[in-house]
């Protein structure tokens, strides 16, 4: 099964919301602010980073929140603008590379598209 209009070509996956919906791009940007960072449900149920741009589109890649030292889920900063794992302290930038340790890898990317019939899509990166 590939979605139709998916340019990720295998294993893309529709991102979904907290309810389990399928996030349609035009309904996201206009309930979330430029450079806002919202959790949603991405591949294999990682949780990951719909990120929406300064011009009020849907970001190209997502972020995985799982961080790479222990599997935390990292939250956003926006104050701050990065991401700061509670668990040990590791720090991330606004595109998920380390600034700070334990962290051994960056967190991890996935492609984002928007599908023909509006729908948010994850692919593998
Ligand atoms: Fe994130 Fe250890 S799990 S710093």
């Amino acid at each position: 099964f590939v979605p139709k209009g998916s340019s990720g070509g295998g294993g893309a996956q529709a991102a979904k919301d907290q309810q389990g919906k399928d996030i349609r791009a035009s309904e996201w940007v206009e309930t979330h602010l430029p450079g806002d960072r919202s959790l949603t449900e991405g591949l294999k149920g990682d949780p990951t980073y719909l990120i929406v741009t300064k011009d009020k589109a849907i970001e190209t890649f997502g972020v995985n929140a799982v961080c790479t030292h222990m599997q935390c889920v990292v939250p956003w900063e926006n104050a701050e603008n990065k991401f700061k794992c509670p668990c040990h302290g590791s720090q991330y930038d606004a595109q998920g590379k380390v600034i700070r340790g334990p962290a051994p890898l960056p967190l991890a990317l996935a492609h984002a598209d928007v599908s023909e019939d509006g729908i948010v899509q994850f692919s593998p990166w």
